[in-house]
């Protein structure tokens, strides 16, 4: 069983298991992450063994400052401007990554690009620590909901790892946005903690979306599913259903929900990201055989909201 550690209490702790080559459940601002020393091919493998990830999806380095970041991928003037603007931050650049960097290939699954993210909170400190990259893949059983408290990480993966830091609930909820730099242009490969428009107004750069062929788990379909259906821009409740609700008003038939759980009773995105996948496991926990989820907004956080909501809705076919 893991053992939970406050993250005041957890460096040292933290830092050892990740030098000795084990994977150590972290938390970031965006979600819990299951980290391994990044330049270690054996650390990364467990990575992928404990999560029962399938190989080919490559993994976020994640570095603690530009220095660090430097050493494992070349920064053009657009990518030095995304770090400036939202590192550290809920944001990973895709970047062409340098010859002899010292990232396991595994991370990179054999591209000759390296997504980098310069994360927030406890992640941080033990990267500083270690002076090494971590991998960190959200801290969940492959195609599960990913985990955003130590008590749901601890539920899915206690019995595999040896220790959980705990920081309470991650202030962000959602995963980070991923963005390919591309000499000078964008593409969003996943919506994420920092909004699309963010990025485009900080940079005067247009995304390109709807990449195609890529190479994440979150761009499986069936990523994040609960056990649950989910029925999603329900316009209703059906008998028998939990409803994940968003905003003040109510779709009809939501008073015989067998659960209801909601993203924000204000409308606010930023709020229902946090709530997302804490919410999702809730009622799923209800036992309620399909979730209907009431329509939220596509602009903002709302596209990162969405895009989870649909793969979670998708068909699943193992
Ligand atoms: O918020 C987050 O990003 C969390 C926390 C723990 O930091 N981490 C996370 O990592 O979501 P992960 O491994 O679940 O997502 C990695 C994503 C995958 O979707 C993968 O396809 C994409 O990054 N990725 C990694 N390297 C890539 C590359 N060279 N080219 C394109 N996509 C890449
Ligand atoms: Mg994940």
């Amino acid at each position: 069983m893991a053992e939970i550690l406050p993250e005041s209490d957890a460096l040292p702790r933290a830092v050892a298991l990740l030098d000795a080559g084990a994977v150590v459940a972290m938390p970031t601002e965006t979600v819990y992450g299951l980290a391994a020393d990044a330049t270690n091919g054996g650390a990364v493998a467990r990575i992928y063994e404990t999560k029962g990830r399938p190989r080919f999806n490559p993994l976020i380095a994640h570095v603690c400052d530009m220095a660090m970041a430097e050493r494992f991928a070349e920064f053009n003037a657009l990518a030095r401007r995304l770090a400036e603007a939202f590192w550290p931050g809920p944001l990973t650049m895709v970047l062409p990554q340098k010859p002899q960097s010292g990232v396991s290939p595994l991370v990179t699954a054999g591209l000759d690009t390296i997504a980098l993210r310069w994360p927030r909170g406890f992640c941080t400190r033990a990267i500083a620590e270690l002076g090494r990259p971590v991998a960190a893949p959200s801290a969940n059983s492959s195609g599960r909901v990913s985990t955003t408290t130590a008590e749901a990480v601890d539920a899915d993966l206690g019995s595999r790892i040896e220790l959980i830091v705990d920081a309470g609930a991650t202030p962000v909820g959602v995963e980070s946005t991923i963005v390919k730099v591309d000499g000078n242009g964008l593409t969003l490969l996943r919506p994420g903690g920092v909004a699309a428009e963010d990025i485009e107004a900080a940079t005067g750069v247009r995304l390109t979306r709807g990449a195609k062929s890529i190479e994440a788990p979150g761009m499986l379909a069936s990523h994040y599913a609960p056990n649950a259906n989910l029925r999603l821009n329900a316009g209703e409740v059906a008998a028998g259903e939990a409803l994940l609700a968003f905003g003040p008003r109510r779709i009809s038939g939501a008073e015989k929900a067998v659960a209801m759980r909601n993203l924000s009773e204000t409308g606010d995105l930023r709020e229902a990201a946090a709530n997302l996948f804490s919410h999702l496991l809730e009622l799923d926990r209800s036992g309620a055989g399909t979730i209907a989820a009431e329509p939220v907004p596509q602009s903002g956080l709302g596209e990162a909201i969405n895009d989870r909501l649909a793969r979670a809705a998708a068909p699943r076919d193992s």
